[in-house]
């Protein structure tokens, strides 16, 4: 199932909670520097800097006329109200954020978010129209007990609830196994891909297999450049939601370029 498919990868940095605004001004420049400028031809780079370095971050990309989209971690579903400490996709939206990442396991995990929540936040970034980046993947026992296909299953069946196939071009899913974020522990290639046809039928059976052809699907789990073309190699897998590596200027763009390595 879409094989024929032309998918522009994405691979997109998380930066987590590192980096002041001033620093995310220097890692933005630096980026841009160590980048092919037609590089971006080939892939859809994007930066998820922490909330408060977003306006620095795409000042820069503006002035500069960086071809780096941004993309923000989080966001809540509401357009505006009595939710301190939130931030509101339309906000978002107005920054020229072009992507938001829901229901990353460090916010499920910690922070207490549903499958329920991810869902509403998923639509209310379409909504604004960005790209949400939906992480799924399942914990060190799920994946011992066998559980990985029906946790991602139900994951993405959640997360898609109530949202027809003609956004399948305007999501991108990560599949992130939680054992294998900043664990230094990634998924084998082959592992990965083989869960990323089970999240892919999956969107086949919600959406339709036209949809499930167009959806791109990402890898993401102690993505480094050594091991990024490993799994680019993979037809089903578009791309890779990166942690870690994505904080050096230098190592995140050698993960971009993994045709180079
Ligand atoms: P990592 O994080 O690359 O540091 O493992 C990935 C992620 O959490 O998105």
């Amino acid at each position: 199932m879409g094989e024929l498919m032309d998918r522009k990868p994405l691979i997109a940095g998380n930066w987590k909670m590192h980096a002041t605004h001033l620093e995310a001004i220097q890692m933005v420049q630096k980026l841009s520097y160590r980048l092919d400028p037609d590089c971006y031809e080939r892939v859809d780079v994007v930066v998820c800097p922490p909330a408060t370095a977003l306006r620095s971050a795409q000042t820069v990309i503006e002035t500069d006329h960086m071809s780096i989209r941004l993309g923000a971690q989080n966001c809540h579903w509401e357009e505006n109200g009595a939710f301190t400490g939130e931030i509101s996709p339309s906000m978002l939206a107005k920054l020229d954020v072009g992507y938001v990442i829901a229901g990353h396991s460090e916010r499920r995990q910690l922070l207490g978010e549903t499958d329920d929540m991810v869902n509403r936040k998923v639509k209310a970034i379409l909504a604004n129209s960005m790209i949400p980046i939906l992480c799924v993947g399942e914990t060190l026992q799920e994946r011992e007990d066998e559980l990985t296909t029906d946790v991602v299953k139900t994951q993405i069946e959640a997360g898609l609830r109530g949202i027809g196939g003609e956004s399948a071009g305007s999501i991108a899913i990560a599949y992130e196994p939680i054992w294998a974020i900043g664990t230094g522990r990634n998924a084998s290639a082959d592992d990965a891909a083989e869960t990323i046809d089970v999240i892919r039928s999956t969107v086949g059976r919600v959406w339709g297999d036209e949809a499930a052809a167009v959806v791109r699907i990402l890898y993401g789990g102690s993505v480094n450049p050594g091991n990024i073309a490993g799994f680019m190699a993979k037809r089903g897998i578009d791309g890779a939601l990166v942690g870690g590596a994505s904080l050096e200027p230098d190592t995140f763009a050698a993960v971009v370029q993994y045709w180079k390595n």
